[in-house]
């Protein structure tokens, strides 16, 4: 394991530990399960279309409620895809697909939901560096710059990817929040960070991440977890370790089932307290992942 010079620990003013950061947590989650209770409320017709889909049946979209319909047609771009070919990102279809899906309300929530909680953190904690993994386009970056010009707070964000064209969506953000400090790497984070990506950080250090550990695999946390002071992981971590249909099918696109007792396994590797932020949502909505995963060293 590599380990990170501690030259530029400053005092900290106003330390995190386990109950500030549960007070903080408390209304961007409280906000987050009450938005899902109320658009969600079942999860399992989805769960029917992904057993038609991967027995090769059709799915139409009056099948399932309006708002499952980008997580229906995702499956159904898997299934088409993935049933003449392996998964290629290079496909069109497959790019024209993920550039309008951000777009949809089950996506809005989720990105409130991990803005909200950076961005009650960083104004009642003292952190000073803010770190991305798995970055990609940039959506979640892009929110979070909004809300700290808004609330008035600059922490510099590092953005990070496996892919080069990080270096795009830096730019991206840079010429939108000028008064911000925005800075990329290409980092894979099955491997080590780059070194010139350690030299800037200051500590403590929030590390972030949404939807990239699926990619990954939970023994990237080894590589992430070092680094991070404090890490929020935006993730679908099964809590039974059985596979649904869903699941199945989402593999076909390469993605890691991810199952959250062996990312626990991981984290206590590196942290004192993890947290799991959703556990009331399984059980009002029979939803059978943890989605918001804290840990604090
Ligand atoms: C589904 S996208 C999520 C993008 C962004 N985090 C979001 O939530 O909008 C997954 C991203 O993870 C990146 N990724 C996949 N495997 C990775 C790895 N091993 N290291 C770093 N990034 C990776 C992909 O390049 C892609 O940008």
């Amino acid at each position: 394991m590599y380990h990170i010079s501690g030259r530029h620990l400053k005092e900290r003013t106003r330390m995190i530990d386990k109950n500030r950061l549960l007070e903080c947590i408390k209304k961007p989650m409280t906000d987050y399960l009450n938005q899902m209770k109320h658009t969600l409320r079942n999860w399992e017709p989805l769960e029917e279309a992904a057993k038609k889909l991967l027995n090769g049946r059709e799915v139409k979209d009056d099948d399932v409620p309006d708002v499952y319909l980008p997580v229906l047609r995702m499956m159904r771009l898997i299934a088409e895809v993935t049933r003449e070919s392996e998964w290629d990102w290079s496909n069109p279809a497959i790019q024209k697909f993920f550039a309008n899906k951000s777009e949809s309300p089950l996506y809005q929530i989720f990105t409130n939901a991990i803005v909200g909680t950076i961005s009650e953190i960083i104004q009642k904690t003292d952190f000073n560096t803010l770190v991305e993994v798995g970055t990609g386009p940039g959506q979640v970056s892009d929110a979070l710059c909004r809300k700290m010009i808004d609330d008035k707070i600059h922490i510099p964000l590092i953005i990070s990817d496996r892919a080069p064209g990080i270096s795009r969506t830096r730019e991206t953000l840079r010429q939108k929040y000028p008064a911000l400090t925005i800075d990329s790497f290409v980092w894979n984070i099955t491997r080590e960070p780059p070194r010139e990506l350690l030299a800037t950080l200051k500590k403590p250090v929030l590390l972030f991440e949404r939807f990239c550990l699926p990619y990954a695999g939970h023994s990237a946390i080894d590589n992430i977890a070092p680094l991070a002071d404090l890490m929020i992981m935006q993730d679908d971590l099964s809590l039974s370790g059985e596979k649904a249909a869903f699941d199945i099918l989402y593999s076909k696109m390469g993605t890691n089932f991810l199952i959250f007792k062996e990312a626990e396994k991981y984290l206590k590797k590196h942290f004192s307290f993890i947290h799991t932020c959703d556990a009331d949502l399984a059980q009002a909505v029979n939803y059978p992942v943890t989605t918001f995963t804290i840990a604090l060293k």
